[in-house]
């Protein structure tokens, strides 16, 4: 049985004695792994952690300055960096999605990497959990915070890495989050991948692109936050669809919607959801974005399909 009081003991000491007196940076993303990092970290060595957020604008509406205000609410040390240029310099023209994974990787690792120097520091906390590690041992998808697919050891540049969550899965970590006395937004908040919504724009990722992809993100979480899934998402085709706008054809969008039930993110299924509350997303996102001309909802589970579209 998992005892999240005993890891939290564990670890707290375990980070204590890895950073020692050093400095160290964890880039956070909001979401329940990288907080629980940065809450244990911060338990062992306080005013020594300096929390970054990234924005690599690809988030969802808002997210930067709200995680960024949690931290500065538990009195960390917390930082936004702008890098959404460099983001959308390396993932332009970029089409396949094993080359945006990593054109996202590497642009989050040599903005990280930067950061860790500017603030004098030699250890880098990072939230991978036992899913991410499967998954890549598995050759499924390149994680963007998986370090041993950069081929780059890196100890070699004299930076210690420490990931104390990789033994343990989502459901271990959010009992992790409760114990902590995290709010449940953040100890029940649905999982979101890291290169965020690069993942569910098919096709080249631009500003204008991922912006109707947020969009349509926001819509179809706000109509299902009561369903209990373990993720919701709207993806946007490499494609569009003919459809009609006062009368005219309008060459437009097409837009996916996929919810599924999961334990550990290793398989889904995607939800039976009313008709009505699927009706009502479609109505939403064809009136509030006016490019998207044709909604459709994914049926299919994690295998064959995986949760993310790529
Ligand atoms: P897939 O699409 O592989 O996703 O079935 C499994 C879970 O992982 C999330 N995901 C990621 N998380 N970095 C992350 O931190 C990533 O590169 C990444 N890719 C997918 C996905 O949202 C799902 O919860």
């Amino acid at each position: 049985m998992f005892d999240p009081v005993k890891f939290i003991e564990e670890q707290t000491r375990l980070i204590k004695e890895k950073i020692g007196d050093r400095i160290a940076v964890i880039a956070v993303s909001g979401g329940v792994d990288s907080t629980v990092c940065a809450i244990l970290t911060y338990k062992a060595v306080g005013e020594r952690l300096v929390t970054v957020f990234i924005d690599d604008g690809l988030m969802r509406e808002g997210e930067g300055e709200q995680v960024i205000s949690f931290f500065k609410q538990q009195n960390m040390k917390a930082r936004l960096v702008d890098a959404r240029d460099e983001f959308f310099a390396s993932l332009k023209g970029i089409t396949d999605p094993e080359e945006k994974r990593k054109a996202f990787r590497n642009t989050f690792y040599s903005v990280l990497g930067r950061t860790v120097r500017e603030e004098n520091a030699t250890c880098l906390v990072q939230g991978t959990i036992a899913a991410d590690v499967a998954e890549t041992i598995r050759g499924i998808k390149t994680q963007h915070n998986v370090l041993e697919q950069i081929g780059i050891d890196p100890e070699g540049y004299g930076l210690t890495i420490i990931e104390p969550l990789r033994e343990i899965y989502k459901h271990q970590v959010r009992e992790v989050a409760r114990s902590l006395l995290l709010p449940k937004e953040v100890s029940g908040r649905k999982p979101f991948p890291g290169p965020g919504l690069a993942t569910r724009v098919l096709g080249e990722v631009t500003r204008e692109r991922v912006e109707i992809v947020r969009k349509a993100t926001k819509v179809v979480e706000e109509e299902t936050e009561d369903i209990g899934a373990f993720q919701v998402m709207a993806v946007l085709l490499n494609d569009r669809a003919t459809g009609v706008r006062e009368d005219k054809r309008a060459y437009g969008h097409i837009i996916v919607v996929r919810m599924v039930r999961s334990e550990d993110a290793m398989t889904a299924e995607a939800m039976d959801v009313p008709w009505e509350t699927l009706k009502k997303i479609e109505r939403r996102l064809t009136t509030e974005i006016p490019e998207v001309v044709h909604v459709l909802y994914s049926l299919t589970d994690k295998p064959p399909a995986t949760i993310e579209f790529q």
